[in-house]
């Protein structure tokens, strides 16, 4: 099974709400592992380089003006089918639309404020690690728990 590597962040509405804790611990419980982790305010710079495919759409400056708005928590996971794991947990795009259960589903309403970021591709989410993560920054680690995640 393919090992794949996904960045994650906890938008600024997910810290502000005090979700930050409850969207961490979804991807934990899923089995994806922690490779790298950190508390930042982005920068527009680095905020107009990870949406670069929108930079064309009308919501763009908005999206960076979300994105750089308040401090995020970034993540990088892990795991087997990583990426298309923890979008499953995130739930769709716009949150009315989310199924129950998934983040965006439990805790949002509307596409503008949808709470959490997650790769799209196995490429993109290399891509995506390398953009916001120095490769001294992550951490190659075993858990006691792996031979139960995987067969
Ligand atoms: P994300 O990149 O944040 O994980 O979200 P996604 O793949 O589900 O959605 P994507 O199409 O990549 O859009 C990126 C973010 O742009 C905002 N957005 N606003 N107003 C709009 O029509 C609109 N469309 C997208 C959302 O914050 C979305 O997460
Ligand atoms: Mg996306």
């Amino acid at each position: 099974m393919e090992r794949e590597r996904t960045l994650i962040i906890v938008k600024p509405d997910a810290v502000q709400r005090g979700l930050t804790g409850e969207i961490i611990k979804r991807f934990e419980q899923r089995g994806l592992r922690i490779i790298g982790m950190k508390f930042m305010q982005v920068s527009r710079e680095l905020a107009e380089k990870h949406y670069d495919v929108h930079r064309e759409r009308p919501f763009f400056k908005a999206l960076v003006d979300y994105i750089t708005s308040s401090p995020v928590v970034v993540m990088a996971l892990d795991g087997t089918n990583a990426v298309q794991a923890a979008r499953n947990t995130i739930g769709a795009t716009r949150p009315s639309e989310s199924a129950a259960g998934t983040i965006r589903g439990d805790f949002g309403l509307e596409i503008g404020r949808n709470l959490v970021h997650g790769s799209d591709s196995p490429e993109n989410g290399q891509k995506e690690v390398a953009l916001w993560f120095d490769e001294s920054e992550l951490v190659d680690w075993g858990r006691v728990v792996d031979p139960w995640l995987y067969e």
